[in-house]
């Protein structure tokens, strides 16, 4: 996995809580990149006033982003189907938001988090 530091921002959260977001996050995409080339990228920046952190994998990416985050729905074994749709209420109970994407540059999938950066 490739980590792409941003710069050092503060923001007021439930560590435990975006720590399971990112998690699933990585976890997901570790699932997904076993299928491709292996590859994950995690990075963040911050953007108008918001950390945008993102999670790339070199996986197959999706056919169909509408089921993602409907509670249940997996396409794993073992999977439970809960890993976004609680990504996604922890995101949105930090005033953020969490979006899914294949991404345009090659194959695989993005997630991109985006929180509010602490004013100061
Ligand atoms: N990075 C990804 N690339 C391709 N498909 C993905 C990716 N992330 C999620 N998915 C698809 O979305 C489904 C739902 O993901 P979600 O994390 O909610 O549940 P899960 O990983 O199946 O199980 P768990 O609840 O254990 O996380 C996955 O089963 C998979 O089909
Ligand atoms: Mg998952």
């Amino acid at each position: 996995m490739t980590v792409c530091p941003g710069p050092e921002v503060t923001i007021q959260a439930d560590g435990g809580q975006l720590d399971q977001l990112l998690i699933n996050l990585v976890r997901n995409a570790v699932d997904a990149a076993f299928d491709g080339d292996g590859g994950v990228e995690v990075g963040w920046a911050a953007r108008n006033g918001r950390l945008e952190v993102w999670v790339r994998d070199g996986g197959p990416g999706f056919a169909d982003t509408d089921n993602l985050f409907v509670p249940f729905f997996t396409t794993k074994p073992n999977g439970s189907g809960i890993g976004l749709v609680l990504s996604r209420q922890i995101a949105e109970a930090h005033g953020g938001t969490l979006m899914l994407a294949n991404r345009s540059d090659r194959r695989g999938c993005e997630a991109r988090l985006s929180l509010p950066i602490l004013a100061t």
